[in-house]
């Protein structure tokens, strides 16, 4: 039987891929210590799997169809940057959603009860929306990048409606993730 990396995604509008490219542009002195992600590969991320068994594939894109069709579209705004973790060695450098809508929050509260029953835990940490703008390579440099980002934390991309989920597969290789669309899963028109 196989399996497939899988995780459930909200993609980004064309403006703001363009604005956070210019962030990664902009966060000079440290493009060595981090792999920038690719504008095409941007995404928030609401839920990760890990494996999926090919046998559950179609199971969990039916229920990211039905949870996303009880919940009406909603507006993002992207805005501020930081690390994680906050403090010691720099693993991922992010744009933030410091006020996710109650929508957001609604929509992956609901994806991590859905789940459960297919047999993937609940996350045990609290949710914290961010869009991986890199993951460090050299954490050697993890003063001089939490000092670039800091500079960029007034950073803002304005706002873009989220209309959909995506099931998305990933395949991860030595010349970086490859991720593949498996489902969409359409928001309720907002009213
Ligand atoms: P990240 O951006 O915070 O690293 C595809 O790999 C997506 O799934 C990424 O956005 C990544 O989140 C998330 N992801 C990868 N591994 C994960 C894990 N073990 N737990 C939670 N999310 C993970």
């Amino acid at each position: 039987m196989g399996r497939m990396r899988c995780f459930i995604a909200i993609e980004l509008d064309p403006d703001t891929r363009e604005r956070l490219t210019e962030l990664q542009n902009q966060l000079s002195g440290i493009e060595r210590a981090v792999r920038w992600t690719r504008a095409d590969q941007l995404h928030l991320t609401l839920k990760f799997f890990g494996d999926v068994s090919d046998a559950d594939v179609a199971q969990v894109c039916r229920i990211a169809q039905d949870v996303a069709a009880q919940i009406p579209a909603f507006d993002l705004i992207v805005r501020g940057t930081g690390c994680f973790p906050p403090g010691g060695n720099v693993r991922i450098v992010w744009a933030g959603l410091p006020d996710p809508p109650p929508e957001l929050v609604a929509c992956q509260q609901t994806l991590e009860e859905a789940y459960v029953p297919l047999g993937f835990p609940k996350e045990n940490r609290p949710f914290r929306p961010h869009l991986t703008l890199g993951r460090v390579k050299d954490p050697g440099l993890s003063r001089r990048i939490r000092e670039a980002v800091q500079t960029h934390e007034s950073f803002s991309a304005g706002s873009f409606t989220a209309s959909e989920l995506v099931v998305f597969q990933s395949i991860l290789s030595p010349k970086g993730p490859e991720y593949t669309p498996l489902a969409h899963a359409a928001f309720r028109p907002a009213c």
